[in-house]
Order: C-alpha cells, then sequence, then structure tokens
C-alpha cells in the first residue's frame, strides 16, 4: 500500500485522471480576466416561464426529496417528449428515471453495465465525464476516433474495435466537441453491430435540440433492435439553457430503467426538487422555443465560425452542439495545449485543447475548442481580442 503524507494514495483506478480542464481553464479565465469560451454555459439564462416555476416551486414547498425516480409530472414530460419529437412510446411509470443530469445518468448506466475488465468503446475525442467513469465501473475504454477534417465515425474502424470483451458502446451524437451529427447510416451500422455482438448501448443525446442547417436529431432507440439494449440520455442543461440545475433523465426499457435506477439510487438517489416541475413545464413548450433556440444558436455559429475564419484559424464548422473546432496550425502553433495555455495571457480569450480529450493525442493535438453559447456582443469582444494574435 503507498501512503502519501499519512494518508493512502489516490486508487489506482482513478490515476491519470487529475482535474478536469474546465477547472483549470475557468480559474484562468478569472485569473485574467479573460472572455471564456472554453466551458460550454450559456450566459443568458433559460425562458422565463422556466425561471418563474422554479421559483414557485421553491415557494409552493417542492423542497425535499422528491420520489428517486423522478416527479410524476417530469417522468410523464419526457415520455410526452419523446413521443412528440421520435415517435418513441414510455411508460413514464417504468421507463423514465430522473438523475442529477446527464453526468449522472452515464455514470450510473456505465456502473449498471460494466463488469470490472469489460472494454467499453467510444467515440473520441470524448466528454471528459467518459473515460473517468468508465474508470470508476472498473472498465478499458477502447477509443473510436473521430478525425479531422470532417470528423466522421469510421464504420470499418468501429467494427474493428468491437472484441468478445466489448460490453458497452458509448455513443454521442451530436457529438461534443466535434459537432458531428450521426447520420442514419452511421446509426445503422452501429445498430446492426450492437445486436449482433448483443452489447449495451449508453446514447448521449444532451444536444438532441441543437442540430442546425436544417438537420435532424435521430436516436439510437428508433433502428431495429434498438429499443430492448438502449440507454437513452438527455439533459434540461442544454435545450434550456439551465446548465447549473443538473436534470437530465434516462428513457429505456423497464429493464434498463430499473438497473440504471439501481446504481442511481445510491448515487445521488434524488435532487433538484424545485426544477423538476419547471422542467416538466418546459418540456411541453411550443416548437417555437425549440426552434428560435436552434436558430439562435447558429446564428451564432456562423458569428464565431466566420470570425475565426477571417483570423486564420483553420474552421470545421460543426453541424450540432455549442461548440467549434478549431486548426491552429494555420497560424503557426502546432500544439492546443501550448496554445490554450498562451491565449490567455496573450489575448485575453480562453478555449479549450481537444487534446485532453484524447487517447490518441496526435489525432488532436492542433485543436482547439471554442464555445459559441456566448451573446453575440461577447463573441464579437473575444474576436476583436484574438486580433492581437
Ligand atoms: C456530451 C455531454 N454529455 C453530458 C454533459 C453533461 O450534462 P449535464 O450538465 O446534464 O450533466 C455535457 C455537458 O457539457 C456534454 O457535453
Amino acid at each position: 500500500m503507498v501512503r502519501v503524507g499519512g494518508m493512502r494514495e489516490l486508487a489506482q483506478r482513478l490515476h491519470g485522471l487529475g482535474t478536469t480542464i474546465f477547472a483549470e481553464m475557468s480559474a484562468l479565465a478569472v485569473r485574467t480576466g479573460s472572455v471564456n469560451l472554453g466551458q460550454g454555459f450559456p450566459d443568458t439564462d433559460g425562458p422565463d416561464s422556466l425561471l418563474d416555476d422554479a421559483i414557485a416551486a421553491i415557494r409552493g414547498g417542492a423542497n425535499q426529496y422528491p420520489p428517486g425516480r423522478g416527479i410524476p409530472a417530469l417522468r410523464r414530460a419526457v415520455a410526452d417528449h419523446q413521443r412528440r419529437f421520435y415517435q418513441i412510446e414510455v411508460d413514464p411509470d417504468t421507463q423514465v428515471l430522473v438523475t442529477t443530469g446527464a453526468t449522472e445518468a452515464i455514470a450510473a448506466a456505465l456502473l449498471a453495465y460494466v463488469e470490472p475488465g469489460d472494454e467499453v468503446i467510444a467515440l473520441e475525442p470524448y466528454y471528459d465525464s467518459y473515460a473517468a467513469c468508465i474508470a470508476m465501473a472498473g472498465g478499458r475504454r477502447v477509443p473510436v476516433t473521430l478525425r479531422a477534417p470532417d470528423f466522421r465515425l469510421d464504420l470499418d474502424e468501429l467494427r474493428a474495435a468491437v472484441t468478445d470483451r466489448t460490453t458497452v458502446l458509448l455513443i454521442n451524437s451530436p457529438h461534443n466537441p466535434t459537432g458531428t451529427v450521426l447520420t442514419d447510416e452511421e446509426l445503422r451500422t452501429i445498430a446492426a453491430l450492437a445486436v449482433e455482438h448483443d452489447l449495451v448501448v449508453i446514447t448521449d443525446e444532451v444536444y438532441e435540440h441543437l442540430v442546425f442547417d436544417g438537420g435532424r436529431h435521430l436516436p439510437l432507440a428508433t433502428y431495429d433492435g434498438m429499443a430492448e439494449r438502449t440507454v437513452s440520455i438527455g439533459s434540461a442543461g442544454k435545450t434550456f439553457s439551465v446548465t447549473g440545475w443538473k436534470i437530465g433523465w434516462v428513457t429505456g426499457t423497464p429493464e434498463v430503467v430499473t438497473a440504471v435506477n439501481t446504481a442511481k439510487q445510491f448515487l445521488t438517489y434524488t435532487s433538484g426538487a424545485p426544477f423538476q416541475p419547471a422542467v416538466a413545464g418546459a418540456l411541453a413548450l411550443g416548437n417555437e422555443y425549440f426552434d428560435e433556440l436552434r436558430f439562435g444558436l447558429q446564428a451564432r455559429r456562423d458569428l464565431l465560425c466566420d470570425g475565426l475564419e477571417s483570423l486564420g484559424f483553420g474552421v470545421h464548422r460543426p453541424q450540432g452542439t455549442y461548440f467549434v473546432t478549431t486548426d491552429v496550425r494555420p497560424l503557426g502553433y502546432d500544439d492546443g495545449v501550448e496554445f490554450c495555455r498562451m491565449l490567455p495571457e496573450r489575448a485575453g480569450v480562453v478555449a479549450i485543447p481537444h487534446q485532453v480529450f484524447y487517447d490518441n493525442v496526435e489525432a488532436g493535438r492542433p485543436l482547439v475548442r471554442w464555445a459559441f453559447c456566448k451573446q453575440p456582443h461577447v463573441l464579437e469582444e473575444a474576436l476583436a481580442r484574438l486580433t492581437k494574435l
């Protein structure tokens, strides 16, 4: 046993996880007074009705533990949402589980389905909690790399990654950080592989309402053979611009939801009492809300992408999400981490290097992610500052 300063050392399975890049970069943003295009949170709040409903819920006494699976009104609203947008039928009592953000849903799903030593295939660059949660579940992550310039899923690479130790595919579409939205053909292949190898598929769909240019989000659970093997994950954070509320949900068969809840109930048991009724109301907002959210973000995507392009960055315009990826090599840099550490002091802007989201570091070395879920004047200020480069 290794002891450090009288304390037992960090458990082996957490080695290498360190501090999230977002904590480091957000602290750097505050210290340097930088415009923070690092972490993906909007700088405006969600719709007024949502905020008013949460305040009313607090005043109305919704301040104690809600039911472990979530309040009935929110479970019903999630079921209605799945039917309205995707024609998916789920029973709100047995097929919906409210979680503490998508983050808890991901953790609970991995803890529910991964045995120590199992291989979990995930698309890299990864959202950073994936690597940590696979490690905490005792699994081994196996990356399939989305490569620049188009960040498409290489279906042969995916097929080749499946072994007899693979038990779970962890899919994210729309994909953070690349902005890739998986196509019908890609999703069909994923589904066929999952059925052929009897895999559980955990699908992180938190950016489902942020698909641009007339594209559509297609949920994996709607593909042949997938309903019974898919853990579908959504979240209010991105859809209603309340990332700090941490209200997420899982949908799936009753067996899937019970399995995920077996882990979830001992992580937080429950959370967000006054936020749950508010999110239930927001999920029923009219189509104009969802359209405005998407069009507004698409316009801000274009503002930032056009600006970065005119500054000389190699810009990979995303199909969805909050993020644009750039290549910094045209500006004479070859390492995104060095670029992002230099940027706050040099230009007063914070961005996130892709590299930290890869096992295959070389694939992400020159790539940098910028969040455009900010007000236009903030994006303009960031672009003005970047002219100093
Ligand atoms: C791909 C992805 N999944 C999950 C999350 C976390 O969602 P939540 O805030 O609901 O926990 C994020 C947040 O950035 C994300 O980008």
